[in-house]
């Protein structure tokens, strides 16, 4: 069926050009009636070859219940929406079906939903070299991220896999801390700022997503940007670009590349990967050349310091890492596969820990009690500090703040599901078995919400992750960094950021609720429709 989609995409491409040359001389070219011919031909195969594989996957899916449609043919298509009620209706998938069930988006799709954590565990163990990324939920990153960690399958995957595990070793990630400090500090400036104004309602979520991009800019690329004080065009084509693709998904008929990027959107897509690459380009280019000049990359200094600090410190970046990384064989990564990885971090680190933060804050401001206790633990920890900077020791000793990120990434998971397809049949219990090239939708925010293995899935309540009350639990229950050897590899960085900014926004600001009604937007990440409003009230720092 892919070769037919290729010479179909290549011949409508031609026509649409063709058309489009033509029509200025004549109205019907004997040309062009012959190749409509073809592609009708070319188009009715492929409409017998996706019946029939849509009567194959609904005969072999028959061993998983299956919500009700409107027909056989239409499936449940339109039905799975981006929006609070759509997480409603997940949640009452979960409540009728506990485990799984099957999903036909139209003929195109078949996929199998599933929301326990017998089910999901043996999926996500599963070994890489039988896992493949699936074009409906990744392909449309590919454009922006290129062959990265994210996309890239089998082999490829593995070697990406090992060249990039040393740059997230914690003797590497405990030198960023400092940068998290101060991208806080800068923020919580600028919240003084506005409250002393009188603007003390806030969107959480566009200041937050700013800081997360200010700390991964000076991380990745030792890029001192000041997005967090004025507007850049790199962090707009960032923006533009997450926007567009869950747009892309949304629209049917954009799936189809050669009218995608005919499209006033598509056009916008490349004029927005055109500034990122150029950016990224630019700088593993330099480093590149300092490297060869040097012998050495030239690691940034770090800025966060004192002058005499800077004089000393020296901070590796992850462009540092990735340009000296080297497989067994001696063998580096090139620019190209540099510029995609740094990309992909970029993209997959700056959302995700913007929304995990987001949702914390606003479920601490639905519950002074936690936040007292959250600030309580803070405040120990720094009293007779003469600085407020956290270090990377500290944030073993937050253990109450944890259990209350924990359990804001399980009742607000940022990533909703992920999905995989497997190059081979897979067995889940029951004696279920999902034939090989269905799409396995594995709901993170599905599991997180079962009843069967959270009680009252819809409170927050930070004592579910005190160990005593984990015993037991399987490991699969939560999973907001996904799992087994795919899982995410910034998990730790990601961590730590929103151990040093919750800790360092409780100890100076009060939140409360922004008397918006929130409701959930399930995009690329959680978000929330309009923003994530929280009133601020500044606290002076206790006296010891
Ligand atoms: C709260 C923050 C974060 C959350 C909730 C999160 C979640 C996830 C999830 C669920 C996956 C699996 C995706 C899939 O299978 O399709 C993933 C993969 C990944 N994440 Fe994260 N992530 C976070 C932060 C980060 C950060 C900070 C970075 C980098 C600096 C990062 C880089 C990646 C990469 C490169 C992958 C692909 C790994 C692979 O396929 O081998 N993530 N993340």
């Amino acid at each position: 069926m892919a070769v037919i989609d290729a010479v179909l995409d290549r011949l409508l491409d031609e026509l649409l050009g063709l058309g489009r040359l033509l029509s200025p001389l004549c109205s019907l070219s004997v040309l062009l009636q012959l190749s409509a011919l073809v592609v009708l031909l070319l188009l009715s195969l492929r409409v017998v070859c996706l019946l029939w594989s849509h009567a194959q996957f609904t005969r072999r899916l028959r061993c998983f219940s299956k919500p009700p449609t409107q027909n056989w043919l239409m499936g449940h298509l339109g039905e799975m929406r981006s929006t609070e009620e759509g997480l409603q209706a997940v949640d009452q998938l979960v409540r009728t079906y506990s485990h799984s069930c099957s999903w036909f988006l139209g003929p195109f799709y078949s996929l199998v939903r599933l929301f326990h954590p017998d089910y999901i565990k043996p999926l996500l163990l599963a070994p890489a070299s039988i896992t493949v990324k699936d074009e409906l939920f990744y392909g449309f990153l590919r454009p922006w991220l290129g062959q990265s960690l994210l996309l890239s399958n089998g082999e490829d995957w593995s070697r990406r896999r090992r060249l990039l595990t040393p740059a997230f070793h914690f003797d590497i990630l405990k030198n960023y801390v400092k940068i998290f400090n101060h991208s806080s500090d800068i923020m919580h400036s600028k919240w003084r700022r506005l409250v002393a104004e009188g603007e003390s309602c806030q969107d959480m979520f566009s200041h937050i997503s700013l800081m997360t991009l200010d700390s991964l800019l000076r991380c990745t690329f030792s890029y001192n940007s000041n997005c967090q004080e004025s507007s850049s065009e790199y962090i707009a084509a960032i923006f533009e670009l997450s926007t567009l693709v869950i747009e892309r998904r949304g629209r049917i008929l954009h799936h189809w590349d050669c009218l995608y990027w005919r499209s006033p959107e598509g056009q916008r897509f490349k004029q927005a990967c055109s500034v990122v690459h150029g950016f990224t380009r630019t700088v593993v280019q330099e480093r590149r050349a300092q490297l060869l000049h040097r012998g050495e990359p030239e690691s940034h200094t770090d800025t966060t310091g004192g002058e005499e600090e800077k004089k000393k410190k020296r901070v590796a970046d992850f462009i540092d890492l990735l340009l000296l990384s080297k497989d067994e064989d001696g063998h580096g990564l090139t620019d190209e596969e540099i510029k995609a990885e740094a990309d992909t971090f970029m993209f997959g680190g700056h959302d995700t820990t913007a929304s995990g933060i987001s949702w914390v804050l606003y479920n601490l401001s639905q519950h002074q009690d936690y936040q007292d206790r959250c600030r309580a633990e803070v405040n120990d920890l720094l009293q007779d500090r003469k600085t407020e900077d956290l270090d990377w020791e500290d944030l073993s000793s937050l253990p109450f703040t944890t259990m209350c990120i924990k359990e804001s990434l399980r009742l607000h998971s940022p990533v909703s599901a992920v999905t995989r397809q497997y190059t081979k049949d897979m067995a889940v219990p029951g004696g279920r078995v999902i034939p090989q090239g269905s799409i396995c939708l594995v709901s993170i925010y599905g599991t997180h919400h079962n009843p069967e293995i959270w009680p009252d899935p819809d409170v927050y309540n930070p004592m579910r992750f005190d160990p005593e009350n984990s015993k037991g639990r399987s490991s699969h229950a939560f999973i907001p960094f996904s799992s087994g050897p795919r899982n995410c590899i910034g998990q730790k960085f990601a961590m730590a950021e929103l151990r040093v900014v919750v800790a360092l926004t409780l100890r100076r600001f009060r939140l409360t609720p922004g008397g918006v009604e929130v409701r959930r937007l399930p995009h690329l990440v959680l978000r929330a429709e309009g923003g994530l409003w929280l009133t601020l009230e500044t606290l002076e720092a206790p006296q010891d």
